[in-house]
């Protein structure tokens, strides 16, 4: 082959390998909701409204004993002298994610008085005559918008054998 015919190859291949570059840049570029998968799109809208739900219902019902931002009372580990507890942290320096979705439910629902022994009384409202289902579920959902990834798959492995009723 001549010099001048090499060249011209090598000149081509360049190109083409710009030309690969620039499309797989593109394409990485585009957001996935962009590609079009309208079922995540659909998942993903109705669980922000979820959370903007539960967060105004959380607000509303529960800030005032566990913390504007879901932090707990200050202290919440140590029992109070009367042997009751304080409201404890919902996000992830709590234990609220080692619990499962039916088992939160319940407790949000009938308060916690399923806690209770003999000598323990619990001070967790029961909220099933102020709250609908969708909200206690809402501010569930909000609780879980405060933890990571990790916490939060482990959370849901343990749902799987009780879920949301
Ligand atoms: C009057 C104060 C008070 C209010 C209001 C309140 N809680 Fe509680 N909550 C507590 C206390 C105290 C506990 C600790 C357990 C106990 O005493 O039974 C608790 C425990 C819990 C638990 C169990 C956490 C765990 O890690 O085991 C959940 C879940 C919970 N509350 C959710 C809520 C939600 C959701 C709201 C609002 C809809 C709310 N609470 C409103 C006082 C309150």
């Amino acid at each position: 082959m001549k010099r001048g015919k090499i060249q011209l190859w090598g000149v081509g291949a360049a190109g083409l390998l710009v030309a690969g570059v620039l499309i797989w840049w593109f394409v990485a570029e585009i957001p996935d909701t962009r590609l079009g998968n309208p079922a995540t799109e659909s998942v993903q809208s109705l669980e922000s409204t979820q959370i903007e739900i539960g967060r105004t219902t959380y607000q509303a019902n529960c800030a005032q004993c566990h913390g504007a931002n879901a932090e707990g009372q200050p202290f919440w580990q140590q029992r109070n002298t009367d042997g009751t507890l304080k409201p404890p942290p919902h996000d992830e320096t709590g234990h609220t994610w080692h619990h499962s979705d039916g088992l939160l439910f319940r407790i949000v629902r009938d308060g916690g008085t399923i806690y209770e022994t003999p000598g323990f009384k619990s001070s967790m409202p029961a909220f099933g005559d102020r709250l609908s289902s969708e909200e206690i579920k809402a501010v569930i959902t909000y609780f879980k918008s405060l933890w990571g990834p990790e916490i939060r798959s482990s959370q849901a492995e343990v749902s799987q054998r009780d879920p949301f009723p």
